[in-house]
């Protein structure tokens, strides 16, 4: 059995298999996958969650204006594993992600592990993202006169946290407002006050559609969006610098530049990454890069720069405009804009293009990773490791669309009622595990095959994967437990459905075991 689901897909497999496309054009260059790189990395993690990692929750505690240090550690931890990606997807010819050349490189059960544990990177952190999104849609909607109230555009636990805080004695604006959830919504049996998150909900259930009918961005639309995404942050800069007041990063009676120390800092890189993944995204195109042994670590290494810089910027500003204690909601940036003192028109000018920006640049993270998703169980469907339908294709629109209205459905059912921070820890933890196994198994190859042809070696293995693996881990530990606890109940599932249906089922060793016959 051993050697059995340990089985691999030569690459003459995947060519035979049409599903992959075959023979990509090598057109993009270095500034290409850069692009790439940073338009699926910029979303939810540094619009919506760096409020939890400045202020923590009743988890962990937060890094403070020490959040800047956060951003760097995840960064370097990141720069890393990214190198390790870039060896692992150059080696393997064919478009896809990290399952696909798990299943070439290190076998069948590998794949299985890394493909079920990207549902928890593309659809939970999707979830993520919708949740993030739903809050600047709530702002943006207030320019227009229309106020959403909090029991609609919230979730329980978010309520019940502020609704705790408020009677401890918190006043301002952002817990009061999500306070307002539990005071006012309409009371269920027992008096269970209805709380939903319906915005959340409802963009995903558009994305799907829009999915399904298989309009898919273009290369201009990610050129434009990139532009967006670094001009939203750069324009929230140039208003920002204007509203410090620097007694706010080192305020000795809210505990100095970092109020919980190295261990607060920890914390909220942790939380942070969730702001860096998407980089990866760089190494699904390694088949289309010109010249990937220069071109891949230079895109995923450059685009890990240019995130890094404008996040470190953003933080410092963010955390210099307002006492950091008052930053911990879903919107930091517009929290941060009511607090800030300055000419009222310009601050509401600023929310508006904050709101109508950040509402812009999640909903393509949300539009790529839906996309993702549903590609990922078409592959695992395909080598029959999940059921059939999962590959069907829709008549008309040539789209995965039974999978793709199975990730639907679930994003928005768990978005209208998941806590952002929540769904975030989840997603952390489960992205950082694959990027630990690409790492490990960058060391295992190098034994392995040492022959084997690999357009892009990483430097300094094995101790540049071992960094990566330590660094990963250092991250994971700072999980909260019951982050952890999640975390083993979703694997082992993915075993148990592995050993009932996946190992039962798959094509290649039913093609393996006919050819023995
Ligand atoms: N990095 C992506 C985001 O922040 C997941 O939305």
């Amino acid at each position: 059995m051993a050697r059995g689901i340990f089985a691999r897909k030569s690459v003459a497999d995947f060519e035979a298999d049409t599903s992959y496309g075959g023979g990509l054009k090598r057109t993009l260059g270095r500034w290409h996958l850069t692009a790439l790189g940073v338009g699926a990395t910029i979303g939810a993690g540094i619009f919506a969650t760096t409020g939890t990692a400045i202020v923590g929750d009743p988890l962990r505690p937060g890094a403070g204006p020490a959040i800047v240090f956060s951003f760097l550690l995840t960064a370097v931890a990141c720069g890393f594993a990214a190198l390790c990606y870039a060896e692992f997807a150059a080696m393997v010819p064919i478009a896809g992600s990290a399952y696909t050349y798990a299943y070439a490189a290190l076998g069948e059960f590998v794949a299985w592990i890394i493909g079920w544990d990207l549902i928890i990177e593309y659809a939970v952190g999707n979830i993520g993202v919708a949740i993030g999104w739903s809050g600047h849609f709530r702002e943006l909607l207030s320019h227009f006169g229309v106020h959403l109230p909090a029991w609609l555009s919230t979730d329980y636990r978010s309520a019940h946290d502020a609704f705790t805080a408020v009677a401890g004695g918190a006043t301002d604006v952002g817990t009061q407002f999500l306070a307002s959830a539990w005071q006012e919504a309409p009371r269920l049996l027992g008096g269970l006050p209805l709380i939903i998150n319906l915005p959340a909900a409802a963009v995903v259930f558009v994305v799907t559609i829009i999915l399904i009918i298989g309009i898919r961005e273009s290369a201009n639309t990610t050129s434009a969006m990139v532009v967006l995404k670094v001009g939203i942050i750069l324009f929230f800069l140039a208003i920002g610098v204007f509203l410090i007041n620097p007694e706010n990063w080192n305020n000795p009676a809210t505990g100095g530049f970092a109020p919980n120390g190295f261990k607060g800092i920890s914390a909220a890189a942790a939380i942070i990454f969730f702001a860096y993944i998407g980089f990866d995204a760089v190494s699904t195109a390694a088949e289309e890069t010109r010249n990937p042994a220069k071109d891949m670590p230079f895109g995923i290494i450059m685009s890990l720069v240019i995130c890094t810089v404008l996040y470190v910027a953003l933080s410092a500003v963010l955390t210099g405009m307002a006492p950091w204690q008052t930053l911990g909601t879903p919107e930091p940036m517009i929290t941060a804009l009511q607090q800030a003192e300055g000419p009222p028109a310009l601050l509401t000018f600023s929310r508006f293009i904050i709101a109508l920006g950040a509402v812009i640049a999640m909903g393509s993270v949300l539009m790529v990773f839906q996309l993702g998703q549903p590609r990922i169980f078409f592959s695992m469907s395909r080598d029959g490791l999940l059921p059939r339908f999962f590959s069907r294709v829709h008549p008309r629109f040539r789209t995965p669309y039974i999978g793709t209205i199975i990730t639907g459905t679930f994003v928005a059912t768990f978005a209208a009622f998941a806590n952002i921070a929540e769904v975030v820890d989840l997603t952390n933890i489960g992205t950082l595990f694959a990027f630990v196994l690409v790492s490990a198994g960058v060391i295992f190859l190098r034994k392995a095959e040492p022959d084997r042809h690999r357009p892009f070696r990483v430097p300094g293995v094995p101790f540049t994967p071992m960094i990566s693996i330590v660094a990963c881990g250092y991250l994971m530990i700072q999980l909260p437990r019951v982050t952890w606890i999640r975390f083993g109940i979703w694997l082992l599932l993915g075993l148990v459905i592995y050993f009932l249906y996946g190992y039962r089922n798959s094509a290649l060793r039913k093609r393996a075991m006919s050819e023995e016959r």
